[in-house]
């Protein structure tokens, strides 16, 4: 595969599962193709072109020539100079690496990493907040995010990578979506009962055992495994952790439980205020499941996965012949 064709992949994997829904992001390139025209021309040189065609800033080629051809990808949690120093020095033994993959985003993608955030609102609508009320809370907790990334050293590692001629891509938010729809789909099968129960629909999944054995498996931070679950929310994809005061909001719109990849103590004790059971699933391992789903599909064309940085790669990959299978640490 071609490097933009795995982007765009990956891109179009993101869409279909998107909580905003295919028309809304219509909306939003469309939108974003408005503010472009309107631009004065000496400001279009700042403006992100492919804020047309793609609805995640977060989720971008960062180094190298998306003609790159792709025989095997070197993916990771975080990719950062030493995973760039691995990928190297692998290449320096043989190994056919020409890309490498970052969950976590880099450079602008990390920057502009708040703008993703808006989709919570929609996430929130569809579990009863109204709208308006999830757009009111997302806008503020989006410029704090925006000024805490601001500052941020964004290029280091994407420097290291052009130096030694890698290139690199990030999928963000393209994964989370994955995850974060995979997850809907086994509860709604599932349909677990209990908190207890959550856990152990979690558990049915080898990323999730695979972590439970590394003692960072799925855990209860609010509630107790025998109380009644009740509507179960998965909190997992639209950048990184949203506003608390939408807690209360989700609590008298009946959500009973919160599965997500990680919660401040200010969050926690937000949800312990508002009665919601919280189960963190785990952080790493959450993303790793939403790279899996990608990573499947680019295993089907023939790139081979070389995981590191935390990722816990499981396979669904389909094979000729139609077996499928799991394997790595799981
Ligand atoms: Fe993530
Ligand atoms: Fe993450």
């Amino acid at each position: 595969m071609k490097l933009a064709e795995i982007h765009k992949l990956a891109v179009k994997m993101g869409i279909e599962k998107d909580p905003r829904g295919k028309e809304e992001i219509k909306r939003l390139l469309e939108r974003n193709r408005e503010k472009y025209e309107k631009l004065p021309e000496k400001e279009r040189e700042f403006f992100d072109l492919e804020s047309m065609e793609n609805p995640f800033p977060d989720s971008r080629i960062l180094v190298g020539d998306p003609e790159t051809e792709v025989r095997a990808a070197m993916v990771g949690i975080d990719m950062e100079v030493p995973e760039v120093l691995l990928a190297d020095r692998l290449r320096e033994r043989g190994e056919p690496l020409d890309l490498i993959i970052s969950h976590h985003p880099e450079g602008q993608a990390l920057v502009n990493l708040d703008k993703v955030m808006a989709l919570q609102a929609d996430e929130w609508y569809r579990h009863g907040v109204p709208i308006n009320v999830g757009e009111a809370l997302i806008g503020p907790r989006m410029k704090e995010i925006y000024r805490a990334f601001l500052p941020r050293n964004h290029e280091r590692a994407l420097d290291a990578a052009r130096i030694l001629g890698i290139p690199f891509m990030s999928m963000h938010t393209v994964a989370d979506n994955q995850v974060h729809s995979f997850l809907n789909d086994h509860f709604a099968r599932r349909k677990p009962h209990t908190v207890g129960e959550v856990v152990d629909c979690l558990l049915e999944l080898p990323e999730y055992r695979a972590s439970a054995r590394m003692q960072a498996g799925p855990t209860i931070i609010v509630g107790s495994k025998e109380n009644r679950a009740g509507k179960v929310m998965v909190d997992m994809t639209g950048g990184t952790e949203g506003p608390r005061e939408v807690l209360e909001k989700l609590s008298t719109a009946g959500v009973g439980t919160i599965v997500a990849m990680h919660y401040s103590e200010k969050h926690k004790e937000e949800a312990e205020k508002q009665r919601i059971n919280v189960i963190i699933a785990g952080h790493i391992v959450s993303d790793s499941l939403g790279m899996n789903l990608i990573l499947d599909r680019l295993e089907e064309k023939g790139v081979h996965i070389v995981p590191v940085s935390g990722l816990v790669r499981v396979s669904r990959a389909r094979r000729k012949g139609g077996a499928s299978g799991a394997r790595g640490r799981a």
